[in-house]
């Protein structure tokens, strides 16, 4: 930086002793040294005027009378550390630049997660804002493409919008040479089978028992199954199995059905007839729903999983975005893929996983979030961040699992909001400073509000290579990376 200020040579009226107070006052010096061209440096601004008539200072007119101590942004900078340091330090992957440092911001759950002492306790992500602010963009650079730069990492995308007839992660899955698992209501598409033994690997008879209470509630209007239901349930699921330990086939959901209100296996329970009778009931109400769900999407659940559904690639889409929004299908989709992925996950240790929910609401806000929660230790031991992508928060009920789910993760990403009350709740819910629900709401297209375990947040610009504009500008599609 500078150099120390030469004394000036004193000249005129200051070197004679009586007049010197006349004399006025010693100009500051210094070497002006900016090599960067950037930093202001005060030394030649004019500063206040130093007045030296010592009457006018006795009536109270003066500035100053002594001169301030010069001083550089650059040193101004110490006193305000937690604005403009480098926030995030250098740790994981370069995710974006720093709006008041302008340095680079890294971060990586992964990294974060396994460094010692850990970084973050949660290794899961939530991105969230308006439509068209840039959190797919986010998603496919920070969350898939820088990842598999790297070594031992495997992302998994849950892919819900359409871009020209398929997901929009499908051109990115094909540039890591893997063709996405697209799933079609009318079966022309791939399969995957809730009773499939990767299931079972991952979260046990338990585990398995939930799937089938969450895709019977997902079926029936969000009607939680009760008691009676879910003991009809576990009955039949325990005849199912004990009827396939032998065969080569795995048991599938048609399989299920006959045994759903089969009252063989209950003569040692002790039931009443009306128990009985009540039981029965519940067992053919569980039935019915499941002809519901079958009836529609028959095709892609009833039989045994499909071959590509797999993870041969580094990159392995499920392409969901031809099942209708609304429908029951997608959140099934979605918690039966996640399950089976933690089953397949065992075999396959070593691996960090991403694993993002575009239109991640649906796994937070219905039933799915109960299968996922009971599975966090799991995931977690497993290696998977989840990277949830949704809109905003408003709807999720504040004393929700999903709730609990969304303030779990570590990692924040929030694009503009354009309403103050869902950048009111980001606010409130990720501990963001007072002001930051204004800065939400005037973010521009590509900057972010980021923010990992409680580290202050900062307002971040997310910069794309020309690789990545091509694959992630939603109007453009692969042709502007060519
Ligand atoms: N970091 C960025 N810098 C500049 N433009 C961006 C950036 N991120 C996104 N965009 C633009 O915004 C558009 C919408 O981004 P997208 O990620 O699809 O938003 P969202 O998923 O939030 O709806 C993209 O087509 C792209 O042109
Ligand atoms: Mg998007």
């Amino acid at each position: 930086m500078s150099t120390t200020p030469e004394t000036p040579r004193k000249r005129g009226l200051s070197t004679l002793p009586g007049l010197r107070r006349f004399a006025p006052p010693t100009p500051i010096t210094a070497d002006v040294i900016d090599a960067e061209g950037d930093e202001f440096l005060p030394w030649a601004a004019p500063g206040s005027r130093l007045r030296v008539n010592d009457r006018a200072a006795a009536a109270g007119f003066y500035a100053p009378s002594e001169a301030g101590a010069p001083s550089s942004t650059r040193q101004a900078a110490v006193l305000n550390t937690a604005l403009i340091a480098q926030p995030t330090g250098t740790d994981g992957l370069v995710i974006g630049r720093d709006g008041l440092s302008q340095t680079a911001a890294a971060h990586d759950p992964s990294t974060a997660y396994n460094a010692k002492p850990r970084r973050i306790t949660s290794p899961n992500v939530v991105c969230m804002g308006d439509v068209g602010g840039g959190k797919s963009s986010n998603t496919k650079c920070n969350y898939v493409a820088r990842p598999l730069t790297l070594i031992n990492r495997r992302v998994v995308v849950f892919d819900k919008k359409e871009e020209n007839g398929e997901g929009e992660y499908s051109p990115m899955a094909r540039a890591y040479n893997s063709e996405p698992i697209r799933f079609a209501p009318d079966g022309s598409g791939s399969r995957i089978n809730p009773l499939d033994k990767n299931i079972i690997r991952g979260t046990g008879a338990r585990g398995q028992a939930r799937i089938i209470r969450n895709i019977v509630q997902l079926a029936d209007d969000n009607k939680p199954v009760d008691k009676w239901g879910r003991e009809a349930i576990r009955i039949a699921l325990r005849r199912t199995f004990a009827q396939f330990e032998d065969r080569r086939r795995t048991a599938t959901l048609a399989d299920v059905l006959p045994h759903l209100g089969d009252l063989a296996d209950t003569d040692g329970m002790g039931l009443s007839p009306s128990a009985r009778d009540r039981l029965h009931q519940a067992g053919k109400s569980v039935l019915f729903t499941l002809h519901d769900l079958l009836d529609e999407y028959g095709g892609m659940f009833d039989g045994e999983t499909s071959r590509d559904v797999d993870l041969a690639a580094k990159l392995t889409s499920f392409d969901i975005s031809g099942l209708n929004e609304d429908s029951a299908a997608v959140p099934v989709v979605m918690s039966i893929g996640y399950q089976w992925l933690l089953g397949r996950l065992k075999s396959e240790t070593g691996t960090f996983t991403n694993v993002i929910y575009e239109e991640g609401w649906h796994m937070v806000a219905g039933p799915s979030v109960r299968l996922l929660q009971s599975s966090q230790k799991l995931s977690r031991a497993l290696g998977i961040s989840n990277v949830f992508v949704m809109h905003k928060g408003t709807d999720i009920p504040v004393d929700s699992v999903g709730m609990a789910m969304l303030q779990e993760a570590q990692t924040i990403h929030v694009y503009r909001q354009s309403h103050a009350k869902d950048a009111q709740w980001c606010q409130k819910y990720f501990s963001f400073a007072p002001e930051t629900a204004e800065a939400i709401m005037n973010l521009e297209q590509g900057e972010q509000i980021f923010k990992y375990a409680s580290n202050p947040e900062i307002r971040l610009r997310h910069l794309r290579s020309e690789w990545e504009v091509g694959l992630t500008n939603t109007d453009t599609g692969m042709s502007a990376g060519n």
